[in-house]
């Protein structure tokens, strides 16, 4: 599946007509086989970094040099010293506002005036929360900033994330949820995706693009028997 996402971000970073294409990473654990993928041979020299711009999609309240932070796990993963232009969301300070400026300056906006994501990479944890959009936390009820901090009594901390309006907003979201640890909660969100309000009980199900492609990335361990 890493390989499969790698070949597809590798034709995404030559599409024609695109002189700066602007990704949001995920953080967690599933997505470090995707960036080490891309930090290495052959993939290292088939992507086109040149025109892509690295953002997070949320990161935890530690300074880039910890061991939990999504910034340090991406660089560390690309090899990405001089490679791109990455750039860290500092949850630490908690100014979600100097981050929501930076993406009015740095990506392209849509119509409504919101940053156009390119494309947005997600997981999903066991309970149905992706980035850091947690079940019954206020973040999931904003819908004015597009970068907030967020209160998370689940870990008992807070973390920096998007909100529903700037990941609806995407031109392409994949949710990554590949392996056995995934099946039973991919289950779930598939079977209540049609309910109303699920996303209070699953967050990844507010994540329904307005006019972008959503695809979730499932593989033989964590997709449902119907599916396969
Ligand atoms: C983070 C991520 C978070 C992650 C899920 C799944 O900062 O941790 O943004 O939303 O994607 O918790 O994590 P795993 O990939 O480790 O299962």
């Amino acid at each position: 599946m890493a390989v499969r996402a790698a070949e597809r971000l590798v034709l995404l970073s030559s599409e024609p007509k695109r002189d700066s294409i602007a990704i949001a990473l995920s953080g967690g654990n599933t997505p470090k086989l995707l960036y080490g993928l891309l930090g290495n041979e052959p993939f290292r020299q088939q992507v086109r970094w040149q025109r892509l711009e690295f953002f997070f999609g949320d990161e935890r309240a530690v300074p880039p040099d910890h061991p939990d932070s999504n910034y340090g796990m991406v660089r560390r993963a690309l090899s990405a010293e001089g490679l791109a232009k990455i750039h860290p969301m500092k949850a630490d300070t908690g100014d979600s506002a100097a981050y929501q400026e930076l993406l009015r300056r740095r990506v392209a906006t849509s119509r409504r005036g919101i940053p156009l994501f390119d494309l947005i990479l997600l997981g999903i944890g066991r309970d149905g929360h992706t980035a850091s959009l947690f079940p019954g936390t206020a973040a999931l009820e904003e819908r004015e900033n597009w970068v907030v901090m967020n209160e998370v009594p689940q870990l008992g901390t807070r973390r920096m994330t998007f909100t529903y309006p700037l990941l609806n907003e995407a031109r392409l979201v994949w949710v990554l949820a590949p392996g056995r640890e995934k099946k039973e909660i991919v289950k779930e969100c598939l079977a209540a995706r049609s309910l109303e309000g699920s996303e209070e009980r699953w967050p990844v199900l507010g994540v329904r693009p307005e006019a972008g492609e959503l695809i979730w990335w499932l593989d033989r361990d964590s997709a449902p028997g119907h599916l396969l």
